[in-house]
C-alpha cells in the first residue's frame, strides 16, 4: 500500500495541507512541532469554544468528505440542552474509487488532522472523539495508535489538554471493510459494533448520533482545514479559496496524465489547470474522452469543462460534483462502456442490501452493462439503464443508490451512441474487447 508517485504542491515549498518537503516521506510529532505545531490548539484555548465554532462559520468551510456541507453550520445543529455528552467522529474510511487524498493524511502527516480533531472537540464540546479508519489501512491504524500514545504522554490530549480544563481522548478505530461504512449513519452502526447498514434521517446525527448521542461526523481533510483556520483565522482562509467556499483543497489526479498525485491549489482552482499544469497533460498528449471529476460516483464530463472552476457550486452548476475532488481522467481509445462495467461492479458489490432499489437496482446494472460490453446486449438496453438507475435516484436511504446511479446515467446520456454500437455490433469494438456477434441475450427482467 503506498501512495501514486507524485505528492506535490502547487506552490512552491510546503502547502498548507501537503507538507511533505521533497525526500520526507512521513511528517513525526518532532518535525509537526518545529512546524509550528499546536499552535492552533494554543490559540483555541485561548479564544473558547464559541469563538472557535464561529471561526469556522466564518471561514465557510466546506466538509471535504464529498457533499460539501459546511462544518459550522453543521455544528450549529447540536442541541443546545441536551444533558447527554457529546461525539466528534472522523470519518477516514475513504473507499470511493479514485479518491486517495485521506490517505496521505493518515500514512504520512497525521498530526495536522489529530490537531484539528482536539480543536474541534473543543470548539463543539466532545471530550471523547473516534477516529473510523478504512479497515484496509492496517499500517496506518498501527501508526495512527502510536502517534495518539504519543499525543497522550506529550499532554496534548488526556484530562487537561496543555495544562487546560479541557480534557479529550481519541479513539483509533478499524473500519468494516465496506464502503458503505463511510455513510455517516453506518459509520455509526458500525462504531456501536452493529452491522454498517444507514440509518433513516432525520434525526440527523447532530441530534442522535453515536449511542443515541449528538454527534459531528466530519471528514479527515476538513479536521486539517479547521487547524488551519484556527491557526490562520477565517479571513485569511477565505483568502486561500473562494469568499463561499473557503481555503486551499487537496485534488487528486489520476488516470491517463502523465503526472498522477495529489496537489494543493486554492479551492476553485480551474480543472483545465489540474490536469495540464499540474499532470503535465495527458500520457501521450491524446485527447481527453472524459474527466470524473470527484470520485467515481461523480457524473462523468467532457473536454468542454476544462475551464470548469473545481469548488464545490462550479462543478455542480457544469452538471457534477466536486465531491472529493478526486479526478479521473480518460483519454480516446478508452472504452467508455468497459469502463462503468467497472465502477457498476464496484456498486453492486458494495450495496448493504437494505433498500431495495438498491440491492436489486445495482445488480441489474451490473449486469444489462457487463451483457452490452460482453456483446450480449439488446436495443433497448441504454433506456433500459436510464430507467433502473431513473429508479434508484432518491428513493433509498442513503447516497450509495444516488452513487451508483449517477455514473450510469452520465456514461449513458455522454456516450450512448458507443453503448449503442456495442449493441448493434454484438461485441465491443476497442482493443481487448468481448467477442462480437455470438451473444444469447442476457437476463433483462427481474433479477
Ligand atoms: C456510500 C457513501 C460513502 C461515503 N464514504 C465517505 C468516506 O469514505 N469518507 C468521508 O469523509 N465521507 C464519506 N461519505 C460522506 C459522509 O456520509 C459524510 O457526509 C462526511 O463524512 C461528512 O464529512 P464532511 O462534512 O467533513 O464532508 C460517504 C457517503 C456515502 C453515501
Amino acid at each position: 500500500m503506498s501512495l501514486p508517485p507524485t505528492v506535490a504542491n502547487a506552490a512552491p515549498g510546503r502547502g498548507h495541507l501537503l507538507r511533505l518537503a521533497p525526500g520526507e516521506s512521513v511528517v513525526t510529532l518532532d518535525r509537526h512541532l518545529a512546524l509550528g505545531g499546536f499552535s492552533a490548539v494554543r490559540k483555541a484555548l485561548v479564544m473558547g469554544p464559541q469563538a472557535v465554532a464561529d471561526e469556522v462559520r466564518r471561514a465557510n468551510l466546506r466538509g471535504r468528505g464529498g457533499a460539501g456541507f459546511p462544518a459550522g453550520v453543521k455544528w450549529g445543529f447540536l442541541p443546545k440542552d441536551s444533558p447527554k455528552p457529546r461525539y466528534l467522529v472522523i470519518n477516514a474510511d475513504e473507499g470511493e474509487p479514485g479518491t486517495f487524498k485521506d490517505r496521505y493524511f493518515l500514512e504520512r502527516d497525521p498530526f495536522p488532522m489529530l490537531e484539528g480533531m482536539i480543536v474541534s472537540a473543543y470548539a463543539i464540546g466532545a471530550k471523547t472523539a473516534y477516529l473510523y479508519v478504512r479497515g484496509e489501512f492496517v499500517k496506518p491504524i498501527a501508526m495512527l495508535e502510536r502517534a495518539v500514545e504519543q499525543l497522550h504522554r506529550g499532554g496534548y490530549l488526556g484530562k487537561s489538554v496543555l495544562g487546560s480544563s479541557f480534557g479529550l481522548d481519541i479513539h483509533v478505530h478499524p473500519g468494516a471493510g465496506a464502503y458503505v461504512c463511510g455513510e455517516e449513519s453506518a459509520l455509526l452502526e458500525s462504531l456501536e459494533g452493529k452491522p454498517g447498514r444507514p440509518r433513516n434521517k432525520p434525526p440527523f446525527p447532530a441530534v442522535v448520533g453515536l449511542f443515541g448521542c449528538p454527534t459531528i461526523i466530519n471528514n479527515v481533510e476538513t479536521m486539517a482545514c479547521v487547524r488551519l483556520i484556527a491557526d490562520v483565522g477565517a479571513e485569511r482562509f477565505v483568502a486561500m479559496g473562494l469568499p463561499k467556499d473557503g481555503g486551499p483543497k487537496i485534488y487528486g489526479l489520476s488516470g491517463h496524465v502523465k503526472r498522477p498525485g495529489l496537489y494543493e491549489a486554492p479551492m476553485g482552482t480551474p480543472l483545465r489547470k489540474l490536469v495540464y499544469d499540474f499532470g503535465g497533460g495527458t500520457i501521450d498528449d491524446r485527447p481527453i474522452k472524459g474527466i470524473i471529476p470527484g470520485g467515481s460516483s461523480t457524473p462523468v464530463l467532457g473536454s468542454e469543462h476544462l475551464d470548469v472552476a473545481m469548488d464545490f457550486d462550479s462543478v455542480k452548476a457544469a452538471g457534477s460534483m466536486l465531491g472529493t475532488g478526486a479526478v479521473t481522467v480518460f483519454t480516446e481509445g478508452t472504452c467508455a462502456v468497459r469502463l462503468l462495467t467497472r465502477l457498476a461492479a464496484f456498486y453492486a458489490h458494495e450495496s448493504c442490501g437494505q433498500c431495495t432499489p438498491c440491492r436489486d437496482g445495482t445488480g441489474w446494472m451490473e449486469r444489462v452493462v457487463s451483457a452490452i460490453e460482453e456483446g450480449r446486449g439488446r436495443p433497448g438496453d441504454c433506456d433500459l439503464l436510464l430507467s433502473i438507475a431513473n429508479q434508484i435516484m432518491g428513493n433509498t436511504i442513503c447516497a450509495l443508490g444516488d452513487a451508483a446511479a449517477m455514473p450510469v446515467i452520465a456514461f449513458v446520456e455522454r456516450y450512448r451512441a458507443e453503448f449503442e454500437e456495442h449493441v448493434a455490433r454484438g461485441g465491443c469494438p476497442f482493443e481487448g474487447g468481448h467477442g462480437h456477434g455470438h451473444g444469447h441475450g442476457h437476463e433483462g427482467g427481474n433479477p
